[in-house]
């Protein structure tokens, strides 16, 4: 971070409490109404209302020593922890936020995370995300996509309990993103969308494919790194 952003971090409210958490804590509830305007990530308006916030944070975050380290020791967390690696940053039952670090062609499949309200903002590197809706809550089985793209360092997308909820990703290049749930989800709930994987299996990765009413499945996994 250069003297600049770090002095423009510290202009747009860098907090003098010495914790990304509590700053977090405080962020998530100041900004808790532009996060409710959100409501359809397929609008490119709307997604670059969440990057501008996110990055807001994201800049802030980054004139901790603390959270500058984070940054750098997610990049080791895939080697241990699978295709993708993830640090927490702040939980406080309501909110959460974390960093995810995915390898250049490594992907995370298609997952949900019901009742949650997120942004996830490309730090570095570049990211293909599909997001989708589902048919019903209960049966969570025909998938209609809502917005597929690329996005790299500064961009961001958001996902909604109605909107988007269902998303995978791949990275292009490695990449770290900076994720930001606003509102929470139990990590029991999430379900794993997954037709035909060796994501779990000994050195497995497989590609999610496209959803459609034939291949989409629903799959409970309770036992992966959480994103
Ligand atoms: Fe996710």
């Amino acid at each position: 971070m250069t003297k600049y952003h770090e002095r423009k971090a510290a202009a747009e409210g860098n907090p003098a409490d010495s914790e990304p958490a509590s700053f977090l804590a405080r962020s998530i509830a100041r900004e808790s109404l532009t996060i409710s305007g959100l409501d359809d990530p397929a609008d490119p308006v709307q997604r670059q209302q969440a990057a501008m916030l996110a990055g807001r944070l994201h800049r802030s975050l980054s004139t901790f020593p603390s959270y500058r380290r984070q940054e750098g020791a997610v990049r080791n967390t895939a080697a241990t922890g699978g295709p993708w690696g993830w640090l927490p940053l702040f939980d406080d039952g309501c909110s959460r936020a974390g960093l995810m670090f995915l390898e250049r062609g490594k992907s995370v499949p298609l997952h949900d995370h019901p009742g949650a309200v997120a942004i996830t903002l490309v730090v570095t590197g570049k990211i293909e995300i599909i997001q989708c809706d589902a048919d019903s809550e209960e049966s969570k089985r025909d998938l209609t996509v809502r917005w597929e793209g690329r996005l790299k360092a500064g961009e961001a997308t958001f996902l909604t309990v109605a909107a988007g909820n269902i998303h995978s990703f791949k990275a292009v290049e490695d990449c770290v993103v900076f994720d930001l749930f606003a509102i929470s989800y139990p990590y029991e709930k999430r379900s794993w969308f997954i037709p035909e994987t060796t994501l779990f299996s000994p050195g497995g990765n497989t590609q999610p494919r496209r959803p459609t009413p034939a291949n989409a499945a629903r799959q409970d996994y309770h036992h992966t790194p959480a994103n």
